[in-house]
């Protein structure tokens, strides 16, 4: 399978028609990254004084808008400016909505958009512990807000300047890896969870598929002799590009590049086109049991 599929349209409410978007949809749910070449989020004059990783507050490694509640977190800058570089932030939002909506009308009924990021530090060198270390192969689990289920759709787009790069690396299937990693991976124990969720560390119940993509998630990153052995593609989005994938069934890695925004999807199992392909259904084949519900 080859790690990209690329997908023609310049704009983010570009008109796709029934066969474009039949093959993004197969690419996609299939473990595919879709590549934009022509699709570049233009910033504007006025725009381009964000380009800076003085934006960011240094504490936290993203500045992050809750695109529901109208939110804008990470920044240092105040007033008008800081309106202004959540008005950019809401209009990726905005815009990579609209793109998802065209390219998937299937998906549209039970979408939910997650945050949206702008990554304005290197992202070479950046990490402070393993785990949170996203130059290491990994699918995508949140600690702290659990999925239930439901996929985590990412569409990113290069708005470097200086016409530098993402450089990512994409390792095997997601099946491959949940082979390998799972025989290691330990049952959540009784009551954790629900600790978890006392303490207020998760926001809601972790789910036993939380449980297991965090483990597979931690795994992965924690294992030096797959990150440097795994079967594995080195790929870069050139600036000035868009590219989407469901992050929790890719394994990615972010090497290096500065500049990028990014929004989150969730899309629920139910609305997939092939369901059985979702980390859910391969988890729970493998493990010979239902993983979803709020149990234990
Ligand atoms: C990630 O999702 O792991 C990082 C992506 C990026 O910052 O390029
Ligand atoms: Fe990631």
């Amino acid at each position: 399978m080859e790690p990209l599929e690329s997908i023609d349209g310049g704009r983010f409410d570009a008109v796709f028609d029934e066969a474009q978007r039949a093959r993004a949809l197969r690419a996609l749910e299939a473990g595919q990254v879709l590549y934009f070449s022509h699709l570049a989020f233009a910033l504007t004059e006025d725009e381009r004084r964000f380009l800076s990783p003085g934006c960011a507050d240094g504490r936290s490694k993203n500045i992050s808008y809750d695109p529901q509640a109208g939110i804008l977190k990470g920044t240092v800058l105040t007033g008008d400016e800081r309106a202004r570089l959540q008005a950019m932030v809401a209009r990726f939002a905005q815009g990579a909505r609209v793109l998802v909506e065209g390219l998937f009308p299937r998906y549209t009924p039970h979408l939910a958009m997650g945050r949206t990021s702008y990554r304005p530090i290197e992202a070479k060198g950046r990490a402070s512990s393993y785990r949170k270390d996203d130059s290491r192969l990994h699918v995508d689990a949140f600690p702290s807000r659990p999925s239930g289920g439901r996929r985590i759709l990412r569409v990113f787009s290069n708005v470097n300047p200086e016409g530098r790069g993402r450089e990512w690396r994409l390792g095997e299937p997601f099946e491959v890896c949940a082979r390998r990693f799972l025989p290691g991976i330990r049952p959540p124990l009784p009551g954790q969870r629900w600790l978890l969720k006392a303490c207020g560390i998760t926001s809601g119940y972790r789910s036993d598929y939380d449980h297991y993509m965090l483990a597979l998630h931690n795994a992965m990153k924690a294992d030096e002799h797959f990150q440097r052995h795994c079967p594995q593609y080195e790929v870069t989005f050139p600036a000035g590009t868009t590219w989407m994938a469901f992050t929790d069934q890719v394994s990615h890695a972010a090497m290096a590049g500065q500049y990028l925004l990014e929004q989150t999807f969730h899309v629920s199992v139910q609305d997939l086109a092939r369901p059985e392909g979702a980390p859910l259904s391969v988890l729970e084949r493998l493990l010979g049991r239902p993983l979803a519900g709020a149990r234990g």
